[in-house]
């Protein structure tokens, strides 16, 4: 790896981090908050590609493993991963690896395929293992896990699109970045 990309790597983790100062907005009906986070993972799967992305997510998530206060409202710990939130954690993981392996098929010259593809791992991939995981971890049955997780379907669509924006003006789809 170069050393500009251990700079680039570096730089999205502290995107992520920094997302995370932005205070997450409770729901109350499920232990897990609207976060911002989750537009940085898109973000580091899309602008650095599956290996780097998987990287930079990494990172972060040994960085909040560890007890640096990364994860939403400052919180951090290894509780975390086995808590309500676990899942997602679990899917951002994933997030870089199906983004690039949709991106790297031969139809992604089309730009809806492009944000299909985004938006089907960033958000929907990462939203039913997070809600699975809240079922098995939670007295929340699955069928109301699934259905309450339906609340950041807009918000994180919304995301997607922003994400999948930087990436039209950045013109970054090109064999490096998608390349599994
Ligand atoms: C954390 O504690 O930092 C993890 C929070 C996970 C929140 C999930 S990510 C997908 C979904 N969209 C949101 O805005 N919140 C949940």
């Amino acid at each position: 790896m170069k050393i500009t990309e251990i700079v680039q790597t570096a730089l999205i983790t502290a995107t992520i981090i920094i997302l995370e100062m932005i205070p997450p907005l409770p729901l109350g009906f499920i232990p897990v908050p609207i976060v911002m986070q989750n537009l940085g993972i898109m973000l580091a799967a899309v602008i650095l590609g599956p290996k780097k992305g998987t990287l930079a997510i990494f990172g972060f998530l040994l960085l909040a493993l560890i007890g640096f206060p990364v994860l939403s409202g400052g919180q951090a710990g290894p509780a975390f991963f086995a808590g309500p939130t676990g899942g997602y954690l679990l899917g951002w993981l994933l997030t870089p690896l199906m983004i690039g392996y949709g991106l790297s098929r031969s139809f992604i010259n089309r730009r809806w395929s492009r944000l299909s593809i985004i938006w089907f791992a960033g958000v929907l991939l990462v939203d039913v293992i997070g809600s699975v995981w809240l079922w098995l971890v939670s007295p929340i049955s699955l069928i109301g896990s699934l259905v309450s997780n339906l609340a950041f379907i807009p918000a994180d669509t919304l995301k997607a699109v922003a994400v999948y924006l930087v990436a039209e003006r950045m013109r970054i789809w090109n064999k490096e970045t998608i390349r599994l």
